[in-house]
């Protein structure tokens, strides 16, 4: 029997088991790539109407966001079961200011579907007892039965949600302080460099770990040392986004300057292109 026929065989006799990957997608532009993470998403939501998505913040997810917006104006994407985490949100900041991701997602993403607002989760920036409130938080992503899928972006060095270079990698939703060159790239969100908080609540790695699927977009020549170092580089704390490399089912979309200090990124773009077609669809388990 050929290889592939006893693999779709297997497939047959075990269809509870998952298939585990790290799977790369190179996309020629953003826009190819967040076409391709948002048809992932509403598979997820077709699939599973009652999903629970973990959400992210940055430029980055925006084109999946609007094209998210697009299939459920235009395709009838229906939200309406749907719960939502985001990763993270700066401390001391009220959720109305323009710089928030509170109201980042609120703009980008919840005023233009139909999410629940009682089913949308994002850490309380102001909240007085930030240790209660992390655990609290935690609680509510596995009474809601886990994250189903987790978007995440990166950071140029590497961190995902807040966790900086050296974040424990089983840390779990508590405060961070930010890192100086973190808090340089988002000041322009900020009009005043003064303003940008030092601390946050993020996600931690290990909860990143338990989501069931994981989608990390990265886009431009400025990540593209923190996707080889995440891919291709040795699991440690230094670039919290390695520890994807444990992670069983991690979907990596970059468009091709992200991509341009990957090592094997030919190899990556022939197996994408040469996927066997039991593999494609199958490669999404729904849960
Ligand atoms: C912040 C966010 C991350 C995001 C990163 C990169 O640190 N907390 O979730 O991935 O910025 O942002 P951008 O997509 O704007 O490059």
């Amino acid at each position: 029997m050929d290889p592939l026929a006893a693999s779709l065989a297997l497939n047959q006799r075990f269809p509870n088991e998952d298939p585990s990957f790290m799977e790369v997608i190179i996309e020629s532009t953003p826009l190819a790539g967040s076409e391709t993470g948002a048809r992932i998403v509403e598979k997820l939501v077709r699939a599973k109407p009652e999903a629970v998505l973990g959400l992210a913040t940055g430029s980055t997810p925006l084109g999946l966001y609007r094209e998210l917006i697009r299939r459920h104006r235009e395709g009838g994407l229906d939200f309406g079961a749907v719960t939502t985490f985001n990763l993270d949100e700066y401390v001391g900041l009220d959720p109305r200011h323009p710089a928030s991701y509170h109201r980042f997602m609120q703009e980008n993403l919840f005023d233009h579907v139909n999410i629940r607002p009682d089913h949308i989760h994002l850490p309380d920036g102001m909240t007085a007892d930030i240790p209660a409130y992390c655990a609290g938080y935690e609680a509510a992503i596995r009474a809601a039965g886990g994250i189903g899928l987790q978007v995440l972006g990166i950071g140029h060095d590497g961190h995902i949600g807040f966790n900086e270079p050296g974040s424990s990698l089983g840390s779990r939703t508590r405060l961070k302080t930010l890192t100086a060159e973190t808090i340089e790239a988002n000041r322009r969100f900020f009009s005043d460099a003064g303003e940008v908080p030092h601390h946050v609540i993020t996600m931690g790695v290990g909860t990143i770990l338990e989501s069931r699927v994981c989608l990390l977009l990265a886009f431009g020549e400025a990540k593209a040392e923190a996707v080889a170092g995440m891919v291709e580089g040795p699991v440690t704390a230094m670039c919290p986004a390695s520890v994807l490399q444990l992670h069983p089912q991690t979907v990596l979309i970059v468009d091709e300057a992200a991509a341009s200090r990957l090592r094997r990124a030919d190899y990556y773009r022939y197996v994408y292109a040469n996927k066997p077609e039991f593999q494609r669809d199958a490669s999404f388990p729904v849960r």
